[in-house]
């Protein structure tokens, strides 16, 4: 398992701010996207082989934020990241994807305007996976 931070090497930034003001999150703080459509929170793994993955998001939202996971570019799937019900309670969301040898780049893409949940982290479990340079 890979655990990657806001503060931490993998996550490569947020199209907004890391904010701490909702109790609940490790690290740092966490993620909180603007709330627009393209506004987007971006990680990087290295893989040292072509594997699947398991991408698991820790996340609050007070109201349901669908996503696509973009992995190298191409959309990998959906996921819902329905509401918590408040933006001290957290979850997770979890999707299965597949990574190339080296360098992947994983982002999370809102589907509607009301942008992405705040989002703590984001762990990736699977074999022979290390936090990525952001290249
Ligand atoms: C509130 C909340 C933020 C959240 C935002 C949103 O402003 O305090 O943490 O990101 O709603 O709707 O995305
Ligand atoms: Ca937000």
């Amino acid at each position: 398992e890979t655990l990657i931070e806001e503060n931490t090497t993998g996550f490569c930034g947020v199209d907004g701010t890391i904010d701490n003001n909702h109790a609940g999150f490790t690290g740092s703080g966490f993620a909180n996207a603007d709330n627009s459509l393209g506004a987007s929170v971006d990680y990087s793994v290295d893989a040292d082989h072509a594997t699947s993955a398991t991408l698991d998001v820790r996340f609050a939202s007070a109201s349901n934020r669908p996503a696509s996971i973009e992995v190298n570019g191409s959309v990998a799937g959906t996921v819902n990241f329905n509401s918590t019900d408040s933006w001290t309670s957290w979850a997770n969301e979890s999707i299965t994807v597949e990574l190339q040898v080296g360098e992947n780049t994983i982002r999370l893409v809102p589907q509607t305007a009301d942008g992405l949940p705040n989002v703590d982290s984001l762990s990736i479990v699977g074999s022979g996976l290390n936090p990525g340079a952001c290249n």
